[in-house]
């Protein structure tokens, strides 16, 4: 009980300057909100404000009374008396409205989900990891922790990071097992070796801040992007790092993958690009996307080096062909506002997460035929930031905004 009571303690004092530097908070966070009279106002306050602004109740979508209860109780443990009252109260005055709906269309694969809450309360998972040991491992980002998944069994382990307010973001396992990371708000890379627990740092060099996401290619080189518009080079063998600058100002570095030919190519959140590294110069080609509001998050590759992406601003699934240099655009299911983001290539299609509608949908896009299929993630998504595919094809997601991890089986392995 007091264990619990003080982990929820320091991840409320790490919440507040976490928001305050996050890019990621979209302007969420902050400002004094009013709240409407009642029993119950004064709880909400109290209880509810220790971790970001009281504008993520005001300015969410709502819910029921159980509802708010279950997504409250992934961030904070209260009596039942309490719980009660501030459910009660959510239920009221924050009732569900009308949100961007999840559309669903069907189709010929079939998945099942497994979802978990993560041991931390209000740790956001910011990214999974899917292990090849089949384990999920998550980053929890408010937390300061790694988690360890077991799937068969749903044991978890949580590994406290060394260095206070880490921010750990993104993470990749290398082929010994070890996991590295990016510590957003703390200007390292990481690597954590499971076995003993133990973190060695490799600090960012002047002047280069918010390591984003980081992704081996197959000679075991890491490459991670960074929100101060740099990308990264890691050689483990040596510990030697190699930064260099986008050609363009301003940048916002996000989600990156590595093609069959070892080129790492990533997106550009705060423009309409998608750029390529060449991996021995570090000298980084940026390719413009014709829609000048298009904001690529995050990225898939397939197996014949075509770069798909998540247009998060527009509502589109986008391909770019690096040879033909040629763009197309695919409206999400989920329509202009469904904030698609998450992505990953699996089992011949691309699948991916349509994070505003409500409940957050997994869409799935068969490159041959053109077509989607989509389903509701039941216990609503909560944003995914990120999502793996494991060896088998199956895939590991994080659900950030309700504290969870999941594992979508895809169980008709004939497709594709
Ligand atoms: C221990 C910290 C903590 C406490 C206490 C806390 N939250 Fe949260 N809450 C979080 C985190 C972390 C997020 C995710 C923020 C993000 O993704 O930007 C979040 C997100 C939310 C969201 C958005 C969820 C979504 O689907 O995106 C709502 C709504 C919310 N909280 C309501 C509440 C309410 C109501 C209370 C009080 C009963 C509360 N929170 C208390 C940590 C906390």
């Amino acid at each position: 009980m007091r264990k619990a009571a003080l982990l929820t303690v320091i991840g409320a004092a790490f919440l507040w300057s976490a928001l305050g530097a996050s890019v990621q908070g979209q302007g969420r966070g902050q400002q004094a909100v009013q709240m409407p009279e009642g029993a119950g106002k004064e709880a909400v306050q109290m209880t509810c404000a220790r971790c970001h602004g009281l504008n993520m109740i005001t300015g969410s979508w709502g819910n029921t009374k159980d509802g708010w209860k279950t997504l409250f109780g992934s961030m904070v443990q209260l009596p039942n008396d309490q719980a009660e009252t501030i459910s009660t109260y959510l239920a009221m005055h924050f009732p569900t409205k009308p949100a961007p709906e999840a559309v669903i269309i069907q189709g010929p694969a079939k998945v099942s989900f497994k979802e978990w809450v993560v041991p931390s309360l209000g740790s956001r998972p910011h990214d999974p990891l899917a292990a090849a040991d089949g384990s999920i491992w998550w980053s929890g980002m408010f937390a300061n922790v790694l988690g360890r998944l077991d799937p068969k069994t749903g044991a978890m382990k949580e590994y406290p990071l060394p260095k206070a307010r880490s921010g750990p973001h993104g993470l990749v396992e290398d082929k010994t097992g070890n996991i590295w990371f990016t510590a957003n708000q703390n200007t390292y890379v990481g690597k954590l070796d499971p076995k003993t627990g133990q973190v060695v740092e490799y600090p960012l060099p002047e002047g280069v801040r918010g390591p984003h996401t980081p992704i081996f290619d197959q000679k075991g080189t890491l490459f991670f992007t960074t929100q101060s518009g740099h990308v990264g080079r890691i050689i483990p063998s040596t510990g030697e790092m190699k930064v260099s600058a986008t050609p363009s100002s301003g940048t916002y570095p996000y989600g990156i993958q590595v093609n069959s030919k070892g080129i790492p190519w990533f997106v550009d959140f705060r423009g309409n690009r998608v750029d390529s590294i060449d991996p021995v110069t570090m000298q980084i080609t940026e390719y413009t996307l014709p829609s000048a509001d298009a904001r690529p998050r995050r990225i898939a590759l397939t197996p014949d080096d075509v770069v798909w992406y998540t247009d998060f601003a527009r509502g589109y699934l986008g391909r770019f062909d690096p040879v033909t240099k040629t763009t197309r655009e695919f409206p999400s299911p989920g329509g202009r506002e469904s904030e698609p983001y998450g992505i990953a290539y699996s089992r011949g299609a691309i699948w991916y997460s349509e994070s505003s509608v409500r409940p957050n949908t997994l869409v799935r896009f068969d490159p041959k035929t053109e077509k989607f299929q989509t389903w509701i993630i039941p216990a609503g998504g909560g944003v995914v930031r990120n999502m793996m595919p494991f060896s088998n094809g199956n895939l590991a997601l994080a659900e950030s905004g309700i504290n969870r991890v999941a594992l979508v089986e895809i169980t008709n392995p004939g497709t594709n």
